[in-house]
C-alpha cells in the first residue's frame, strides 16, 4: 500500500490540468476507479488523485490545479521521489459491464474512465464514451480515448470475434467542441447501453442518473439499466480512519474513501 514512486513526467495537457507519470510498484492497484493518496512536503494532508491508468511499474495520474497542494504538484520535476499510498478505495467492476457499456466522464472525472475503457476494450467490449468539459480549452484525452480503437490489435492477438469499437462523444458547455451542452445531451446519440459508469461533479452524476432512468421509463422496458458512480469527495486519511468523507446512501452512511469512491448508482441520489 505504501510506496515510494519517482516522477517520470509531469506535463500540462489542458487549462490547469496536468498529466503525471510515476515509476514504481503498481501491484496494489487492482480496479479502474481506485485512487492514490500523495504526500507532499510541507502539506499536512495527502492529496487523493484518481488513477488514470497503470501498467507494471508505471502509474498515470491526471490532476487539476485547484489550490496550493496541486499547484505545488505542477512544479514537480522528473526524478522527484514521492511518498504514495496506492491501490486505495473500491473501483469500477468491469464484470458488470454487459455487452454495451457506457462510460461518462465530466472534467477531472474523465481520467478513471480512461483506465476503465482500456480494460473493457482488452476484454473485447465495444464502449461508448461521453466526455464533458466547460470548453475546448479544458478538454483533454479525447484523442487518447479514440486511440483505444487501435489498442485491440496489439493487446489481444489471436482473438477471433469482431474488433471492439470505441466511440467518443464530447459535450462542451460553450459549444466550442462537440455537442453544445452537457453529457446528458449526448445520450440520445447512443441507442442502447447495458450498464453505465460515470465520474464527475455531483450535479452531473445526478442529472445522468435521472436521464438514464427517465429514458428507461419512457421505453417501459422491463430491463433496468444498472450503473456505477464515482464520487469526488474531499478526504482526510483516505483509508477509512477519520470519517471525513462520509456520505448518506440508500444503504446508510458510507465512507467515500474505503466503501467507494465507486458506488452502485441505485444507492445514490434518491
Ligand atoms: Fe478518512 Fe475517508 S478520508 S475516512
Amino acid at each position: 500500500m505504501h510506496q515510494l514512486m519517482v516522477v517520470k513526467q509531469n506535463r500540462p495537457i489542458a487549462g490547469q490540468v496536468f498529466e503525471l507519470v510515476l515509476e514504481g510498484d503498481t501491484r496494489d492497484i487492482t480496479m479502474p476507479g481506485q485512487f492514490v493518496n500523495i504526500s507532499l512536503p510541507g502539506f499536512f494532508l495527502r492529496r487523493p488523485i484518481s488513477v488514470c491508468d497503470w501498467q507494471e511499474n508505471e502509474l498515470k495520474l491526471i490532476y487539476k490545479v485547484v489550490g496550493k497542494g496541486t499547484d505545488y504538484m505542477s512544479s514537480l520535476k522528473t526524478g522527484t521521489e514521492l511518498d504514495i499510498l496506492s491501490g486505495l478505495g473500491h473501483g469500477f467492476d468491469v464484470s458488470l459491464s454487459g455487452d454495451a457499456p457506457l462510460l461518462v466522464g465530466g472534467g477531472v472525472g474523465t481520467p478513471p474512465m480512461y483506465g476503465l475503457a482500456k480494460r473493457l476494450v482488452l476484454q473485447g467490449k465495444s464502449v461508448n464514451v461521453i466526455l464533458g468539459f466547460a470548453s475546448s480549452k479544458d478538454a483533454f484525452y479525447v484523442e487518447e480515448f479514440d486511440a483505444l480503437n487501435e489498442l485491440y490489435d496489439f493487446g489481444c492477438e489471436g482473438f477471433e470475434g469482431s474488433r471492439p469499437e470505441v466511440k467518443v462523444f464530447t459535450a462542451t458547455v460553450d459549444g466550442s467542441l462537440g455537442t453544445k451542452g452537457f453529457v446528458t445531451d449526448c445520450l440520445k446519440e447512443i441507442p442502447r447501453y447495458s450498464h453505465y459508469y460515470a465520474c464527475g461533479p455531483i450535479p452531473m452524476l445526478k442529472a445522468l442518473k435521472a436521464a438514464v432512468n427517465s429514458r428507461f421509463n419512457e421505453a417501459s422496458d422491463d430491463v433496468k439499466i444498472s450503473g456505477e458512480l464515482s464520487l469526488e469527495e474531499r478526504m482526510g486519511c483516505g483509508f477509512g480512519a477519520c470519517v471525513g468523507c462520509s456520505v448518506m446512501t440508500a444503504a446508510g452512511t458510507k465512507k467515500v474513501c474505503s466503501d467507494g469512491p465507486v458506488f452502485d448508482a441505485a444507492l445514490l441520489f434518491d
